[in-house]
């Protein structure tokens, strides 16, 4: 009698990589050197098993992430970790929080939008998504690369509890007139979906998604997903692809990366509040500063290209 070791239910099975060298913790101490010396349009999200840093490339990956976690397992760590680096490279960050307190350390900092009540988070989705629209039409007259279009810095949208939030939404909307409103949950669908060119980002969290609220398209433009101390039910409605789920890792924030294919055993990054704080007032004046000259320039660059336009000069 044979078998076949290469057909069966556990084919093309998640191969999780071994977790050999992670440190316990990883600390501000630890990763300060290498969280700036990433782009500015990468942000540390911590270490695998061979030491290596592993990011959330805005620009090469999908432009929208999906941080999957039971309660306590570290969410909001995560969260601030890239709310902080989105703040300190000059970026904004808005902060969609049902919940009301999990970022308490954010509020009144600069750059920092920070919306609770479920009136303000649609008021703020929709301007999100008109501040959307208009750097699309920046992009469309803009003569050169759409990357350098000059369109703002960049958004990231920190949604906590989604699944909360979409219900408090759906809800909201019902007393909403039939027509001729500009409905939230309309506004974050065209988020994710025109995100990437007008530098917009979604970053949702929650246990796992909701597909009676969040549909199944809208969990697919979320093409980066975190799972941390994964469930069957969150394993199979955001890694179902990658095959049977593996053994969640099970040390204190620990947890995978999914993406391309592959799921990547990665220690998160660990800042505190209070770090948190602490590096947004402190190193955010200089990016704005270099943020306005580099938006000065652009603009100069754009008035120029047009000018040559004007002129007859290009093609
Ligand atoms: N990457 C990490 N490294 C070390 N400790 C961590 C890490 N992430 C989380 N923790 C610890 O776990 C605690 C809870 O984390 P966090 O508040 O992010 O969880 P959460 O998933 O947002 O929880 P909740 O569902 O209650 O909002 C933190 O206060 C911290 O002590
Ligand atoms: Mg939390």
């Amino acid at each position: 009698m044979q078998f076949n070791p290469q057909e069966g239910p556990f084919t093309g099975m998640a191969s999780v990589t071994a977790s050999s060298e992670f440190p316990r913790i990883l600390t501000y101490q630890d990763a300060a050197g290498v969280i700036w010396d990433t782009g500015p349009d990468e942000y540390m999200l911590g270490v695998n098993g061979r030491g290596e840093t592993e990011t959330f490339d805005l620009v090469a990956d999908s432009p929208h992430m999906f941080v999957s976690a039971e309660s306590g397992a570290g969410k909001s760590v995560v969260a601030a970790s890239i709310a902080t680096q989105s703040l300190v490279k000059g970026g904004s960050a808005v902060f969609l929080d049902v919940k009301r307190i999990s970022h308490r350390w954010a509020k009144n900092l600069p750059g920092v939008t920070y919306a609770v009540e479920v009136d303000e988070i649609a008021n703020v989705i929709v301007s999100v998504a008109a501040e959307l629209r208009r750097r699309m039409r920046v992009i469309e007259n803009y003569p050169g690369k759409i990357s350098d279009a000059p369109v703002g810095p960049r958004i990231v949208l920190v949604a906590e509890e989604i699944n909360s939030m979409m219900s408090e939404l759906e809800e909201f909307e019902r007393s909403l007139p039939p027509r001729g409103v500009y409905r939230p949950r309309r506004a974050f669908r065209d988020i994710l979906n025109l995100g990437r060119a007008a530098k917009v980002h979604v970053v949702a969290f929650a246990q796992y998604p909701d597909t009676k609220l969040i549909p199944r398209p809208v969990i697919e433009a979320f093409g980066t997903r975190i799972l941390i101390r994964h469930t069957r039910e969150s394993w199979n409605s955001l890694a179902w692809s990658l095959g049977y789920a593996p053994p969640a890792p099970q040390a204190r924030g620990r947890g995978l990366i999914i993406r391309a294919g592959k799921a990547i055993e990665t220690q998160f990054l660990y800042l505190t509040e209070e770090e948190c704080a602490h590096l947004v007032r402190t190193l955010r004046p200089e990016a704005e500063r270099v943020g306005l000259i580099q938006e000065a320039r652009r603009a100069l660059a754009q008035r120029r290209e047009l000018r040559a336009l004007e002129r007859g000069e290009r093609g």
